[in-house]
Formats: structure tokens, sequence, C-alpha cells
């Protein structure tokens, strides 16, 4: 057995996790990163098991009386004082609690919901590639990955598609101080950003308790909880994380779906022949290339794992990028193939309770914008070949920073 070497926190180790991943998969599955002071699991079934025993493995990181230090706290406080300082719905809560405001965002999204939107998702997809498809070429992740989903969320939220970008700055401010190493004058910049956003919100909350429209905003103001209407605080939260969970991760993977598919022309040139198996390539996106790489629980009581003891207290992050490798489940895993058997079966959104609500949706926008960009842009390649496809470095996200493309305009028939 080979020493374990690497931190998962070194920029080189964030631009290509993998074969420290495999390490960790074939020698130590349970494993205590000190860089994270966490234990990092990283085979599939044993995030199955964390994820089936939530009265065990909490969502509640702060449950034993934990907080945040440095500059994450300051951040904290500013917000505290500013805005709204956060409390904890969805994220950070377990059952009962947490189910009582997942059903309020499950309706949101429902697959049936989401079917209903594809006419929609392919207008936005169509106006979006219509903005850049005569110049032969674009930033891919800046004209495309980044502005469909921030433009599909805003719309469901009901913000004016003047603000469309404000809510890219207001997500990466509500993720940053968590995902990146930070000073405390950076963490008090994106408090600053998250404040400005809050009180945006707090004037469409507002004005939606006077006057409902058909948006989630509207949803959420005149839902009620145990009898009850959601307060600032909690309806703050509620936004902060469909904000950040309906943009970042469907960006990162469609920025990752672009990367793939430049890699391995001849399966980009399989699903042109083939455009029924782009479903199936959506999945085998989500799965080689993870856009959450891995999310914390804390363990309420002595346990173990994998055969190793976890502490009362002990903070887990369950690696999902890793386990999506996991040969056990998916043979030859660290391969692209768009043909691939059940690979569906990934663990990008989750499991248990707070799988993802917007699993649907994002799989939708993948399939409408993948579908549309096929139809429309022929001989799409890197617009530098020798490009590298790098990432920018977050501790627990993986998306590209850019990615400039070439192509030529599909003869529609
Ligand atoms: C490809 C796109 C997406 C990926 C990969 C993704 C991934 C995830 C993951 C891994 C989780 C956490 C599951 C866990 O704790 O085990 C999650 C939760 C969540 N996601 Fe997504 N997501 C995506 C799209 C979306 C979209 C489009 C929305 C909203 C419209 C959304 C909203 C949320 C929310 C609100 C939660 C918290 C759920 C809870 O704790 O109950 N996500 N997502």
């Amino acid at each position: 057995m080979s020493e374990i070497e690497g931190s998962l926190l070194d920029p080189n180790v964030l631009e290509c996790p993998f074969p420290l991943f495999r390490q960790l998969r074939e020698e130590a599955p349970v494993r205590f990163m000190p860089e994270l002071k966490m234990f990092y699991v990283t085979r599939y079934k044993d995030i199955r098991t964390v994820k089936r025993n939530p009265q065990i493995f909490s969502n509640d990181i702060y449950a034993l009386g934990g907080s945040r230090t440095g500059p994450q706290a300051a951040a904290e406080a500013y917000r505290r004082e500013h805005g709204w300082g956060r409390v904890s719905t969805l994220q950070r809560t377990d059952p009962p609690v947490h189910t009582l405001y997942r059903q309020l965002v499950d309706k949101a999204f429902t697959p049936r919901r989401v079917r209903t939107m594809v006419p929609y998702i392919e207008g936005v997809v169509n106006d979006l590639i219509d903005a850049f498809i005569d110049q032969g070429e674009c930033d891919f992740v800046r004209d495309f990955a980044v502005p469909l989903p921030c433009t599909v969320i805003a719309d469901q939220l009901g913000v004016p598609r003047a603000d469309v970008l404000k809510i890219k700055i207001w997500s990466d401010a509500m993720l940053g101080p968590g995902g990146h190493h930070m000073d405390e004058a950076q963490a008090l910049e994106c408090a600053r950003l998250v404040v400005e956003a809050q009180h945006y919100f707090a004037e469409v909350i507002e004005d939606r308790r006077r006057q409902p429209r058909d948006d989630i905003i509207s949803d959420l103001v005149h839902a009620e909880v145990d009898g009850r209407r959601l307060d600032m605080y909690e309806l703050q939260d509620l936004l902060d994380q469909l904000i950040t969970g309906g943009n970042e991760t469907t960006t990162n993977a469609i920025g990752s779906g672009m990367m793939l598919l430049l890699k391995h022309p001849e399966q980009m040139q399989y699903l042109r022949e083939h455009p029924e198996g782009i479903k199936n390539f959506v999945e085998e996106v989500l799965r080689v290339e993870t856009p959450v790489l891995h999310l914390f629980r804390i363990v309420l009581e002595d346990t173990e794992l994998g055969g190793v003891k976890l502490p009362k207290g002990s903070m887990v992050a369950l690696g999902y990028a890793a386990a999506n490798r996991d040969e056990d489940v998916f043979p030859d895993g660290e391969t692209f193939d768009v043909c691939r058997h059940k690979a569906g079966a990934h663990l990008s959104f989750g499991s248990g309770p707070h799988f993802c609500p917007g699993a649907s949706l994002g799989r939708q926008e993948l399939l409408s914008g993948f579908t549309i960009l096929l139809e429309r842009l022929d001989n799409i390649r890197p617009a530098d070949p020798d490009e590298t496809y790098a990432h920018v470095p977050h501790s627990f996200l993986r998306g590209l920073k850019a990615l400039d493309i070439r192509f030529e305009k599909a003869v529609q028939p």
C-alpha cells in the first residue's frame, strides 16, 4: 500500500482531483483529511449508508455547538448587522423540520412542472445562441453556461431580465467565503454583496405580499409552514439556496458538458447522429464531472463507517465526485462514455431527504441546451488547439473558468 499524499485544498489537486480520489477509494475510503479537518468518504456504498441514516449523520453541522470562525465569522456578523443573519431552512436542517420547508420548494420544480417549462427553456436557449451565432466564436462559459441557468432562475423567482447578471454576482458572493480561501476584507466584500441581494429581495418580497404574481417568491411569501407564514429570515435563506443551487451547479455542468464533447469529438459526432442519446450524455456529464465535489455532515453519535470509527462530533465530507467513479458501480469509471449503461445512478444530486429539488430543472436545461447547440452549431472546436480547460479553484464546486470555442452556423433544413 502506497502512502497517500496530497491535500484536497492544493490548487493542483483541485484542478484534477481524480487521481487522489482514486487512491483514497482504493486504499482509505473513509479517511481523516487534516486540511479539511474531516473524514472524507469516497465509496458509493458508504455514501449511501450515510444518506440512509440522517439521524446519525446530520445536516445541522452546528448542532453540537460549533460555529463559523475567522473571515467567515466576520462576514456572518456583517450580515446580521446590515441584513438578515442565517437561519436554518433546507441545507442545515434534518427531518422533520427539513420536511416542512422542503415541501414548499418541492412544489416549484416537480418533473411535471418542468415538462411544461420545456418550450420556455428552449426559447431562452435559442435567444442566447442568437446573440453569438453570427460571430462564429464565443466564450461558452460567459455567453451560454452562465446566462442560461441565471435567466431561468431569475424568471422563476420573478426577477426582471435586466437584473439577471446581478444574480450571478450575488450567487458568487453567497458561495464565496465557504469555498475560496479568503482574507477578512474579501469575505466582507462578499457579505456586502449578499446584504445588497437581501435588500433587493426584501423589496420584491414586500411587493409580492401586496400583489402576488405567478412566481416562486409569491408562492413562498403566501405559503404556510406549521400554520404560519414564513418570516423574512426564512424567506431570505430559502432564496439564497434557490439562487446558489439553481445557478452555479448548472453552469458548471453545462461548461463541463462542452469540455467533454471537445475532448471526445467522436462522441460529439455520435450525438449529432443520435440526438436521442443526449439524455444519457447529460447523466454521464454529471457523473464524470460532478459539479458539487462533496458536501458535509456531522456525526451525532459514535459510529462506524467503512470499518472506520467516527466519534460523535466528527465532520464528514461526502465525496460525490469520487463515488461517481467507483468501479464497483461504474465499470471503467474514469472513462467518459455517452452510451454508458445506468449513467444516471450517479450521486451528483445527492440522495436521501436532501436530494436536489432542482434536479429535473437542471437536467432539462442541459438537455434542451445541448440538443439545440448541436442542431445549430457545426464543427464546434476549441478556439485554442492547446486549450488546457482550467477550472475555478473552489474547495467544493467544480467548473471551468472560461471556454473559448469556434464553430460554423449549421445549415438548417
Ligand atoms: C446540474 C445541476 C445541479 C446539481 C449538480 C445540483 C446538486 C445538488 C446537490 C449535490 C445538493 C445537495 C444534496 C445533499 O445535501 O446531499 C443539492 C441541493 C439543492 N439544490 Fe441542487 N443541483 C443542481 C441544480 C439545482 C437547481 C436548478 C436548483 C433550483 C432551482 C437547485 C436547488 C437546490 C436546493 C434548494 C438544494 C437544497 C435541498 C435540501 O437541502 O433539501 N439545484 N443540489
